[in-house]
């Protein structure tokens, strides 16, 4: 089973037609609202590829919390550990521009309240796996981390929004979710040189005796299990729509993968494909797609 501890959002999404620069007022589209949450991204993303799921996260008492969670109800992900606390839904207010690129603004609301001791007591009693981002508390994060360590689970930590951790923050991850663009900034804080990104996704998991995974936009993804010969996958070709979530989707396909007991490269393999897929629908979770329409690109991309 995979348990996700992290955000709950609801996401406010205006398009327009190119991203507003500081100090400057663009018009955008009407307001569309999604279910989105960096937390509730991966829990839903993971069940849509048939893993078992339960998230653990908070909302507040307000009208924004059924519409946060509709879609992970809907789906049959596990909420029972979901608590109401405080008075305000987290919201992310996200601009998209023509090209899919966003930006977005996190009001965090109740995400900061939750904590790791609403972890059910043996939710790793049979190992599983751990999902963690950085929308929560970073304290909290790393205390669940701790305690599915202690008790065998697998811990898939993604560096969203990134921040620069010590080495030592590392020591109860198992999987490093990055960017490039992350990888590089991490790298260069530890002193660490490469040539190109899998010369530093390399390094940086030989650093920090991690398996490191780095997304690389249309290029899909590259690997190393603690700094040994790195893993590539490759991304169909797709139009953008939207890129909201679509970490997120790697992030919970991979899971789902290596949770159901596949290889990394495989695992890898089917979740670049579904972050490609996320990229061609407006908004997060509605763009997720099933592991049916995963299967279905990778076979064409096979043959
Ligand atoms: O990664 C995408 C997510 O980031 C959005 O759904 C938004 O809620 C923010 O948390």
């Amino acid at each position: 089973m995979i348990t996700v501890f992290g955000s709950i959002n609801l996401d406010l999404v205006t398009r327009v037609a190119q991203l507003p620069r500081p100090g400057e007022t663009v018009h955008g589209s009407d307001i569309a609202q999604f279910p989105g949450g960096k937390g509730a991204n991966q829990a839903l993303a993971a069940r849509r590829a048939g893993a078992e799921v339960r998230l653990v996260g908070a909302v507040g008492q307000d009208d924004f919390a059924g519409q946060a969670l509709s879609e992970l109800r809907a789906a049959a992900v596990d909420l029972t550990a979901v608590e109401e606390r405080g008075n305000t839904t987290g919201v992310a207010v996200i601009t998209v521009d023509e090209a899919g690129e966003n930006t977005i603004v996190l009001s965090p609301g109740a995400n900061l309240r939750c904590e790791a001791k609403q972890i059910p007591g043996d939710a790793f009693a049979s190992g599983g796996i751990l999902m963690l981002q950085m929308e929560v508390s970073e304290q909290e994060t790393f205390a669940a981390a701790r305690a599915a360590k202690a008790s065998g689970a697998s811990v898939i930590l993604s560096l969203a929004p990134f921040q620069p951790l010590a080495r030592e923050a590392f020591s109860d991850i198992s999987v490093l979710l990055v960017n490039e663009t992350e990888a590089a900034d991490l790298a260069g804080q530890y002193g660490i040189a490469g040539a190109g990104h899998e010369d530093v996704v390399q390094a940086l998991a030989g650093y920090l005796g991690v398996t490191v995974i780095a997304t690389v936009g249309a290029d899909g993804a590259a690997a190393s299990e603690n700094g040994g010969a790195v893993i590539r996958v490759p991304s169909p070709k797709v139009e953008p729509v939207d890129t909201t979530g679509a970490g997120d989707t790697f992030a919970g396909v991979l899971a789902a993968g290596l949770d159901a007991g596949e290889d990394l490269a495989s695992a890898m393999g089917r979740a670049a494909v579904a972050g490609a897929l996320a990229c061609t629908k407006e908004g997060a979770q509605p763009s997720f797609p099933t592991g049916a329409e995963v299967d279905q690109v990778l076979a064409e991309l096979t043959n």
